[in-house]
């Protein structure tokens, strides 16, 4: 059979909760201004429905929510809520400058989740639903309800608490494989049961959410699309809790490039992917695998001489899809030190970022510096600098006036820093195990805190003894993490940068963030 025309093709809607399930990653907490940029990103890529945060659990996640209601222009914005009229009330309050907004509701159906997280009966259950959904509509018609672990729920009681969520209104009705336990056949299996058994599921949209803890949560929610779901809930990079949610670029290419055998179509500008990927890696800190499908920074290199001999002769003998379609640059040499601001300009266009004169100008001055130590520069550096370049840089509370580390065999391994601290330049020395550490003892001398460093992570951005080294730093003070994030040729100088835009980070969030308020979790 001929393959459908894109027009023909069914529509799948997608659902990105980066923000919400890939926030509750242990370690993955973002900013404020770091959400923002993301959600606006999403946005403009074409995503349909933006998770935006569960506005109960604290009060980051309700600003969160509610400031992304604010700017979101085509993205309709969700919050999450369990069963609790506070917790709906809440959500609908978060949401409430929204263009168009969505509350997704949730309560706990398998046998297990009732007995010992809830401590409910099936029949408490029943009514929570109905009284959730209810209320939620109050508020909104686009209500969304979910069965929390229903793919290990008894089908049975999966069908009334369905149908009990429809009759209370819900228009979208997700099938969340909460602990990543279903199978491709399975997965497709209860949204075909639910098509054949519940009245009423023919007027609302079936959504999928799978997390990948067996590395099925792609497969599992394409299997769900071919059996009818037509709204597929995923994050980028596949951020999420425990091994992750469905990653978005992976079901979304998978739909684009096998539109024969999967013949749906979303409206995902997938050249904005890479820029996505890279933008929510350094939010969280968390890097993208080399060898992660679309966008690792293998997904598209050829090693073997055998298939880079194919690829010369023509790129799909090894290659199912062109890397441009995914946002990386045709050429992937990009400038050098004679090339002026209005190359800049068009690289950083071309890689999907279109700045101010006034970033342009900082972005600009580190370019140049970098392009002075290093050759040539690829893309890959210009992501990294745009990434790791602070916008506010000029209100930093801490800011590395000059490093200069001793290190090598023989001990000791020390370094001279000078430090602005609130605009007092201050001078330390200090001594470590390796260079890192004594530019971490140095900055602590100079700014004293308790904060406990959690993660210190060196990526090389290209290869090559002059490759940029990106550094991500975790810390955590009473509960708060805060991530920072450098590149530089100079790995000791990106590591110490990293630091110090951590510490910045934590000073920000000392003075703006409210204590937490009531804990709350959802898979
Ligand atoms: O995994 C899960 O069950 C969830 C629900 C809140 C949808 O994230
Ligand atoms: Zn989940």
């Amino acid at each position: 059979m001929a393959e459908q025309t894109e027009s023909e093709k069914e529509r799948v809607l997608i659902f990105d909760t980066t923000l919400r399930d890939g926030e509750q990653s242990p370690g993955a907490t973002m900013s404020l201004s770091e959400k923002i940029e993301i959600a606006m990103l999403l946005d403009e890529m074409g995503v349909d429905i933006v998770e935006a945060g569960f506005p109960i659990a604290s009060e980051g996640d309700f600003r969160a929510v509610a400031e992304i209601s604010k700017l979101l222009e085509n993205a309709t914005v969700c919050g999450l809520a369990r069963s609790s009229l506070a917790d709906i009330d809440r959500a609908a309050e978060a949401l409430k400058s929204a263009r168009s907004r969505r509350i997704h509701t949730f309560i706990s159906t398998s046998p297990l989740h009732m007995e010992f997280k809830l401590q409910m009966k099936p029949e408490e259950v029943i009514e929570a639903i109905h009284r959730s959904v209810q209320r939620a509509r109050k508020y909104t018609d686009d209500v969304q309800w979910s069965p929390e672990d229903g793919t290990r729920t008894e089908h049975d009681f999966l069908c009334r608490a369905v149908e009990t969520a429809i009759k209370a209104g819900a228009r979208t009705i997700n099938i969340p494989d909460t602990v990543g336990y279903t199978a491709p056949e399975e997965s497709a299996s209860i949204i075909r049961m639910l098509k054949e058994r519940v009245p009423g599921i023919d007027r609302v949209v079936i959504s999928t959410h799978c997390h990948n803890d067996l590395g099925m949560a792609v497969a599992n929610s394409l299997a769900a699309v071919s059996a009818g779901a037509r709204q597929i809930e995923c994050t980028i990079n596949g951020l999420g809790e425990r091994a992750g949610n469905a990653a978005l670029e992976e079901v979304v290419m998978a739909m684009r490039v096998r539109g024969d055998i999967l013949p749906f179509r979303t409206f995902v500008n997938t050249k904005k992917i890479l820029q996505a990927s890279r933008l929510v890696s350094s939010a969280t800190g968390f890097p993208v695998q080399y060898n992660k499908a679309i966008v690792g920074k293998n997904a598209f290199a050829h090693e073997a001489g055998i298939h880079q001999d194919g690829m010369l002769k023509h790129s799909s003998t090894y290659e199912i899809m062109r890397p441009e379609d995914v946002g990386i640059a045709e050429s992937n040499l990009v400038l050098g030190k004679h090339s002026g601001r209005a190359a800049l300009r068009a690289k950083l266009e071309q890689l999907g970022y279109n700045i101010g004169d006034n970033r342009l100008k900082v972005i600009f001055a580190r370019f140049k510096d970098l392009a002075d130590r290093k050759k040539e520069v690829f893309f890959e550096d210009l992501i990294a600098l745009m990434q790791t370049t602070p916008r506010d840089a000029d209100d930093a509370h801490l800011r590395i006036k000059s490093l200069c580390v001793a290190c090598g065999s023989e001990s000791p391994r020390r370094a001279d820093i000078v430090l602005e601290v609130g605009g007092d330049e201050l001078e330390a020395t200090a001594q470590g195990d390796g260079p890192v550490d004594a530019a971490f003892n140095a900055i602590n001398a100079l700014f004293p805190h308790e904060a406990k460093l959690k993660l210190y992570q060196v990526q090389a951005v290209t290869e090559g003894t002059d490759a940029q080294a990106t550094v991500s730093v975790r810390l955590e003070e009473n509960g708060r993490m805060v991530v920072g994030q450098s590149s530089d040729t100079d790995t000791v100088y990106a590591s110490a940068k990293a630091y110090v835009s951590a510490l910045n980070n934590l000073v920000q969030r000392r003075t703006k963030s409210a204590p937490a308020a009531a804990s709350a979790s959802a898979g």
